[in-house]
């Protein structure tokens, strides 16, 4: 599965490095070369005697050994692979991708590579879920860092919790799904996924009902096919996935500024819950009850329409726009309608009528309608509608 692909793998200075040597052994097995790199806290978990020997090559340790620079410098290393991984990826690594640090070599090859970036953090639930580590994760997925794991369960340090670093197989897999040349690869693919929170004042905001889930498996599908994906969401629920590059926005207008900034794309998809309307002049200071009774009135403007201002653009308009019709009523028609209006390619028409259960649930049941026609798929997972989406948008693409 891995035949003739070179991995640089990082190892970092973390209980779960003695996993990285087992990591070692299964992606040789799988026909990859490893080029392992020791952080200094690595050796003080494994060896590089060890390390060296199921890599059955040298191992690089320091930024500063003449020999190493001589033979093959921190630059060239980090572009002579494939792929470089980095597991176990510890807070401090975490931490130094995500602010540009470059005081050693591990850190100075994952600032000078070309490459992906595959990281399987572990560390210590605590420090897994500590802001600044939740931040700098945010960063990483925001960079396009791929992730794999971290698991939830008992952990060395006697807690309970995410910080486990992914099991080895899961990491192998996670490299194949990096290295895939996919129908996709080379193209640019938009999507746009969650709602958008309009505010009223600066705790109350108006939104739709929207988990993310559809946009985010959207998103994972088309990366998966090799596409590089921009993901622009919303408020969501479901953590964004990773190897995209993630936009983070809350309103309308952000959402389209960030759309607008992303273009050129082959092809988007418009999976976000767009609130139609924002309230005019939003106040700046909670709103009061004055104790009269007397409520509140919210004048409304109408939002942008991303999914039509992109589909009438004269220039730079993707090959293939897609859209979806969240719809209750006369679904088909009513997404028939909507296609013509918005001026898109293709729309995926879902009924989200409270009883299906559709809106924040796992599964969906969607009509494709095209110049074509329409093609009514059978209800299925939110992933293998996502799926199906991806591969019908790379042969789209293709022809
Ligand atoms: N959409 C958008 N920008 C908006 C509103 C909707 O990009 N301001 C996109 C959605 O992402 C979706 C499609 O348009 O792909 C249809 O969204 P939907 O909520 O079904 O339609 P609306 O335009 O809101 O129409 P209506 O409320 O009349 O059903």
């Amino acid at each position: 599965m891995l035949e003739g692909k070179r991995i640089l793998l990082i190892i970092g200075g973390g209980i779960a490095a003695f996993k990285s040597l087992d990591l070692i052994r299964r992606l040789r097995e799988q026909g990859a070369s490893v080029t392992p790199v020791l952080t200094r806290a690595a050796e003080e978990f494994v060896t590089p005697l060890s390390t060296s020997a199921l890599a059955a090559t040298k191992v690089y340790r320091d930024l500063f050994d003449l020999t190493d620079e001589a033979e093959m410098g921190h630059i060239e290393l980090s572009r002579a692979a494939d792929l470089v991984v980095v597991a176990p990826a510890t807070a401090d690594l975490m931490g130094k991708m995500a602010n540009g640090l470059a005081n050693d070599l591990a850190s100075t090859i994952l600032m000078a590579t070309d490459k992906r970036v595959l990281i399987a953090p572990a560390m210590n639930v605590r420090m897994w879920l500590h802001p600044a580590n939740q931040r700098n994760l945010a960063t990483l997925e925001k960079d396009g860092v791929l992730r794999v794991g971290p698991d939830e369960g008992d952990m060395a340090c006697g807690e309970y919790g995410p910080g486990r670093m992914a099991e080895p197989m899961a990491i192998v897999e996670a490299v194949g799904d990096a290295l895939r040349d996919g129908p996709l690869s080379g193209r640019h693919v938009l999507v746009t996924s969650g709602p958008t929170h309009e505010p009223i004042d600066p705790v109350r905001y108006i939104a739709n009902r929207s988990s993310g889930a559809q946009g985010t498996a959207i998103a994972r599908a088309l990366a998966a096919l090799g596409a590089d994906v921009t993901f622009v969401t919303g408020p969501a629920d479901v953590p964004p996935p990773g190897g995209v590059t993630v936009v983070r926005v809350k309103t309308a207008q952000e959402m389209l500024d960030a759309v607008n900034a992303a273009l050129p794309a082959d092809a988007a998809v418009f999976a976000a819950a767009v609130a139609d309307w924002r309230v005019v002049s939003a106040s700046g200071s909670k709103i009061k009850k004055d104790g009269t009774g007397k409520l509140p009135k919210l004048e409304f403007a109408e939002n942008p329409d991303i999914l039509a201002t992109v589909s009438a653009m004269q220039n730079g308009r993707p090959a293939l726009v897609v859209g979806f019709a969240a719809e209750t009523d006369d679904v088909k028609a009513n997404a028939a309608a909507k296609l013509k209006r918005k001026g898109c390619d293709w729309i995926l028409a879902n009924d989200v009528s409270p009883a299906t259960g559709i809106m924040g649930g796992s599964e969906n049941a969607v009509t494709l309608i095209t110049a074509k026609g329409a093609e009514d798929w059978p209800r299925m997972s939110k992933d293998q509608v996502a799926n199906r989406l991806a591969a019908a948008i790379a042969g789209a693409l293709a022809t």
